[in-house]
């Protein structure tokens, strides 16, 4: 089984992914880790030196071949993964694959990005948390579209990651029992 987590930025995709693949002794990708060791830059000097752009086309290319050449794995997309190009097509056209989104509220994920967000090209620009929450409203209406064609949507409060991840796992089992009576 490939098990795909997509959401926002600081949804916990990456956490959740690590717990999830432990519980379930499966490997661990991150589709932005793995964009970083490929191209040896990190994510800001992709944006930076080479555009957004370059980044995305990247992105789907090592997407698509992680898709095709691996089987049985968790991985933690990137948060503008599925709303670029063919990507979203592929991850639920390719054979085995279960697609989950981390929904998180707004006001969770500014708290986290604030922080941190000097590291995140796409946002570092914005001063005020204010700010950061009007842009982070904007751009998850803007990819709802995208990440509402998950088979399984989780919708995160302020749990532990670790409860995120059981979750996870209660829902897959549930889906994949739907799955197999109708
Ligand atoms: C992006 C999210 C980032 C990274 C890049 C672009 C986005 O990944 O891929 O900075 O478009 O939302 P994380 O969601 O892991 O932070």
């Amino acid at each position: 089984m490939k098990i795909i987590l997509i959401g926002y930025m600081a949804s916990g995709k990456s956490t959740v992914g690590k717990i999830l693949a432990d519980k379930l002794r499966m490997s661990f990708i991150d589709l932005d880790a793995t964009i970083e060791k490929s191209l040896n830059l990190t994510i800001p000097e992709i944006f930076k030196n080479r555009g957004e752009i370059y980044f995305r086309k990247q992105e789907n290319s090592i997407l698509k071949n992680i898709l095709k050449t691996k089987d049985n794995f968790i991985m933690a997309t990137g948060g503008g993964t599925p709303c670029y190009g063919d990507s979203l097509k592929m991850m639920l056209e390719n054979e085995k694959t279960l697609i989950v989104y981390l929904r998180t509220p707004i006001s969770l994920l500014a708290k986290r990005l604030f922080k941190e967000k000097s590291e995140r090209p796409l946002i570092s620009h914005l001063k005020s948390m204010e700010d950061l929450s009007e842009f982070i409203g904007i751009h998850i209406f803007e990819r709802s579209s995208f990440y509402n064609q998950a088979e399984i949507i989780i919708d995160i409060k302020s749990e532990s990651e670790e409860k995120v991840a059981e979750t996870i796992l209660t829902r897959i089992n549930e889906y994949e029992n739907s799955e197999r009576n109708s």
